[in-house]
């Protein structure tokens, strides 16, 4: 693996996101409350460039003790990332795909150190 320098912590806003081209490989780069999380910008599903797709909360359906519904509401402090070609929707912190346990996002390996971040990509 060989690291690279990517880009100061700055230049991403946060709650923002930058893509960037390494070695032939997309990384989207996303700052979440001071936090860096690294992406493949290969959608799981069929390989959309997920990376690029819509910032939004998840929504819950929320039910009462008989199950009849209360409607949906946003879950406060979520995050999800939404694929452009299909819809699927992944928390951006962790990756997850609450539909399926078995498609997640591909981490990309990273390090943030004095101010700037940095991918390893396999040689
Ligand atoms: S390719 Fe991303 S949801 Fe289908």
């Amino acid at each position: 693996m060989k690291e690279i320098l990517l880009a100061d912590f700055d230049e991403i806003p946060e709650r923002g996101r930058k893509i960037f081209s390494v070695e032939g490989v997309q990384v989207g780069i996303f700052r979440i409350d001071d936090q860096i999380y690294a992406w493949r910008n290969t959608c799981p599903h069929q390989g959309g460039p997920v990376c690029q797709g819509k910032l939004m909360r998840a929504v819950e359906e929320r039910l009462d003790d008989q199950h009849r519904s209360l409607g949906v509401h946003f879950i406060e402090g979520s995050l999800n990332i939404i694929c452009p070609w299909h819809g699927y929707e992944f928390d951006v912190r962790t990756g997850r795909y609450a539909g399926a346990a078995d498609l997640h996002l591909i981490p990309q390996p990273h390090q943030v150190r004095e101010g700037k971040i940095y991918v390893s990509i396999d040689d």
